[in-house]
């Protein structure tokens, strides 16, 4: 029996099966979870220890958004098109319904109650809007699909004029992994910058950038900072209050604005224990993404002044991200906002957890900066073996294993660069799938001859 789901897009790295039989089946991308896993993934994150959680502060989000009876029941086509049925939150408060008839063809809204929107797209999903206005301290936000349409609607709002130059980290996920939209569909000009361990810019470097063209005809002109914060390819590294108030500072002398890519801004904000707002009030506009940590399906949005908001309104409708009935989606994403510091404050424990038993496992070949762990990714380095062998390994279970450690666990992980993994939790891996990732990883090393103790 599968008892947890697996999860195959890469910022959501870490996803585990364990069975009690080798050969059960894999969930592969893509494809629902047979009935008895869905249930068995219910187990999974009933004991995952949310209510055993700290609560280090209150955010004005109210709690429970379907407070006596469940007001949201999910399409029953969803099933067909949401390709990580785990990530729907199903937790013991019926927050969801998971559609009875996952995969079948049915009118998909004929038994929703929830608010879904009007067919004019500014009417859809206004009280995640206004909600997450509140709890980002900006006058308006706007629900997108994705985080990738968030940033280039930004950058889009910000740089008016074609040439326009923007800086940002050359590992940032806006200039690395988003099509180089900003370039290909707004006509701006990226000039990346090295990005630093801690995920900062150098702000020397920075400031000799920004000024190099002030009032030069020769240089294009700069508009526009992008920060990402958390910073996912240094492992969800936080970036300092302080850091943001000195590269907003330094834009504002040079008549440059600021975009905070926080697509991981909550995970931000709970390790740094403050509200998001006190993050937010060092940018002009941020980006905030559903579909990772906070476990909706879909959906992103972007945050900023009225003004702003009501340019960014206008670009998603040329993109085509004006959805009419988002309100489904908007309840999905609200659900993740109504438990995010717990389930995110979760994440990190476990994410901890996992570097220091990696760290305990003293393996020469599997290394942790426990000092980098600050969030909910652990970048392991690998030495004297390819990652994808590593991976390979994780995933596959064998009698041996089922002989040696009473189970077979599949862990699914893909390499991060040449000589390093990236694990990202999220809602639906739970403190115990934590502790049979460790031991599976064990079981592996010492496979390999690479456990110091083996
Ligand atoms: C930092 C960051 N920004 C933006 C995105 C893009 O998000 P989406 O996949 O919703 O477009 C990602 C996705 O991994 C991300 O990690």
């Amino acid at each position: 029996m599968i008892i947890a789901a697996a999860v195959r897009s890469k910022h959501s790295h870490i996803a585990l099966t364990h069975s009690q039989a080798p050969g059960s089946a894999l969930n592969t991308v893509g494809q629902g979870l047979p009935k008895a896993a869905h249930s068995a993934v219910e187990e999974t994150e009933a004991r995952g220890g949310r209510k055993a959680c700290a609560k280090p502060h209150s955010w004005p989000i109210s709690r429970r958004v379907h407070p006596a009876k469940p007001e949201l029941q999910l399409p029953a086509c969803l099933g067909t098109v949401l390709p990580e049925p785990a990530l729907v939150p199903a937790g013991t408060e019926s927050e969801l319904q998971l559609p009875a008839c996952r995969g079948r063809s049915r009118r998909p809204w004929s038994t929703a109650e929830v608010e879904v929107g009007e067919a004019v797209p500014t009417l859809a999903a206004p009280e995640l809007q206004e909600k997450a206005a509140t709890l980002l301290g900006v006058d308006r936000t706007l629900f997108v699909p994705t985080n990738t349409m968030a940033n280039l609607i930004s950058v889009m709002c910000h740089c008016q004029r074609r040439g326009s130059q923007l800086l940002l980290g050359q590992e940032s996920h806006l200039h690395v992994y988003e099509q180089g939209g900003v370039a290909q569909i707004a006509g701006v000009h990226s000039h990346p910058l090295p990005d630093l361990p801690h995920g900062t810019l150098d702000l020397l470097e920075l400031e000799r950038t920004v000024t190099r063209g002030l009032g030069s005809p020769y240089h294009p002109v700069c508009e526009l900072i992008c920060l990402e914060n958390t910073h996912s390819s240094s492992g969800g590294r936080v970036l300092p209050i302080d850091y943001l108030r000195q590269v907003r500072l330094l834009a504002q002398s040079c008549g440059v604005r600021v975009h905070l890519d926080g697509a991981r801004l909550m995970n931000a904000a709970v390790a740094l224990h403050v509200p998001p707002a006190r993050i937010v009030e060092h940018c002009d506009s941020v980006s905030l993404c559903f579909s990772k940590g906070l476990g909706a399906p879909v959906g992103a949005l972007v945050g900023g002044p009225k003004d702003f908001i009501e340019g960014a309104w206008r670009l998603r409708k040329a993109l085509g991200g004006g959805m009419r009935q988002a309100g489904v989606l908007a309840a999905a994403a609200l659900v993740g906002l109504a438990d995010v510091e717990e389930v995110l404050l979760r994440d990190h424990q476990n994410a901890r957890r996992f570097a220091q038993g990696l760290q305990e496992l003293a393996s020469p070949i599997c290394s942790v900066d426990l000092a980098a762990v600050e969030t909910n990714m652990v970048m392991v380095t690998v030495d004297g073996l390819p990652p994808q062998e590593l991976c390979r390994r994780l995933q596959a279970v064998s009698a041996d294993e089922v002989a040696q450690t009473g189970r077979a666990v599949r862990v699914l992980l893909f390499p991060w660069t040449g000589r390093s993994v990236r694990a990202v939790w999220h809602r639906d891996v739970s403190a115990r799938d934590t502790e049979l990732a460790l031991r599976k990883w064990g079981f592996v090393l010492k496979q390999l001859g690479a456990l110091r103790t083996g």
